[in-house]
């Protein structure tokens, strides 16, 4: 990995792939993009802009009136499916596109997933740029190449590494973002900040003052008045938080690319829990966020049952999130029943290979540990409550 410090721009290598991402003020421009391509020669490449109907407008002002229609897709998680990812080739195909055509994915990580998905197989592997547009794409999606689509009701099911060549995270589009999506997005970067082996949690007491953003978002989201001197404050915090979180998911990915290794799998830091979780209340009543940062806490609980997380770390993580704003108790309210839970969980389990693997904070960052089925009794204690 190296950095511009003046620009913010970090260049990574994931495998013989090369991206980089640049972290910046405004919206970039069509030009702006295609400059970070060398052997694109402006106009004459065709270029297909992919957008939902949330990210519309910031396409149709990247695209300015050139280039061929823009491909909108349904906004969602629901819309990630093999439907939407024939619409992306079909459009592709009717522009004309050939190995060298540009694909440029506009939204957030259900949008860069799929079109980072169409351009690794269009032609086996077409050019391809982000402009990612929430905070959970800035701090998890855009980076590090997983592409993807859902496929007999499994996240994820069909995919590819394929890291974007450029990604451009414009952080003033964060004002317009609402508070949901706002919190959902900052559980994923305060999950990467402990996994940073060297972050001492240095920036523990800089995230408080955020909990008023998280609860509300931005002052003035329609953008029509100047921003105040609070939200240019929140914005720059969270542009920090952005960049730190980018630099530390691009390290840890770049020792292990496709997750073959032990490191990449870090990342799912809280997130065992997390989609019992999120199974057993019910797809769609939590946010993803709601549910990682509350998988966090339970797994801060496991950490300290097997003498793995130091007692004053468990209490500072769980700490933070709950003044966050963050539910940290269990069981969660939203949780239908432990039982379901429990299916969820061992539902999870069987799709990955038998094993259930959780990611635990250490001392420093976080370690990967494998439970046996004796041990199964002892997250049902946790989620139950029965431990903390
Ligand atoms: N979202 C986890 C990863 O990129 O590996």
């Amino acid at each position: 990995m190296c950095l511009d410090f003046l620009t913010m721009n970090y260049h990574f290598k994931f495998k013989d792939r090369e991206s980089t991402v640049r972290i910046i003020q405004n919206i970039p421009t069509r030009e702006e993009i295609l400059s970070s391509f060398e052997e694109i020669s402006s106009d004459n490449t065709p270029v297909l802009f992919v957008c939902d109907c949330h990210t519309k407008h910031i396409a149709e002002r990247i695209r300015d009136g050139k280039g061929p229609p823009l491909c909108i897709l349904e906004a969602g998680e629901k819309a990630k499916n093999l439907q939407s990812l024939e619409i992306i080739l079909n459009a592709a195909k009717n522009a004309g596109f050939a190995r060298d055509s540009l694909f440029i994915a506009v939204g957030g990580g259900v949008i860069t997933d799929m079109t980072g998905f169409a351009a690794s197989i269009y032609m086996r592997g077409a050019k391809l740029s982000f402009v990612s547009t929430t905070l959970l794409g800035m701090a998890d999606a855009a980076v590090g190449g997983k592409t993807g689509i859902d496929y007999f009701e499994r996240k994820n099911l069909a995919g590819t590494f394929y890291p974007a060549h450029s990604v451009y995270m414009p952080i003033s589009v964060l004002r317009s973002l609402p508070p949901e999506q706002l919190k959902s997005g900052f559980a994923e970067i305060v999950k990467t900040l402990i996994l940073d082996k060297e972050s001492d949690d240095l920036s523990w007491e800089e995230l408080k003052p955020l909990k008023d953003l998280l609860e509300n978002g931005f002052e003035n989201r329609t953008g029509s008045e100047k921003p105040n001197s609070a939200s240019e404050t929140q914005e720059q915090i969270l542009e920090r938080l952005v960049s730190v979180s980018v630099k530390i998911k691009g390290r840890i990915v770049e020792a292990d690319p496709e997750e073959t290794g032990e490191q990449r799998a870090l990342l799912n830091l809280g997130h065992s829990f997390a989609h019992a979780l999120e199974s057993s209340a019910g797809l769609g009543v939590l946010s993803h966020g709601e549910a990682v940062a509350w998988g966090i806490v339970q797994s801060c609980v496991l950490g300290r049952i097997l003498g793995i997380t130091p007692e004053s770390r468990a209490r500072k993580i769980s700490s933070l999130i709950k003044d966050l704003g963050y539910q940290s108790m269990a069981p969660h309210p939203a949780m239908q029943s432990i039982d379901a839970f429990m299916t969820a969980l061992l539902d999870d389990k069987k799709k990955k290979n038998g094993v259930l693997r959780f990611i635990i904070p250490a001392e420093r960052g976080a370690v990967l540990i494998r439970l046996d089925n004796k041990q199964i009794g002892l997250i049902q204690d946790i989620a139950a409550g029965a431990c903390a």
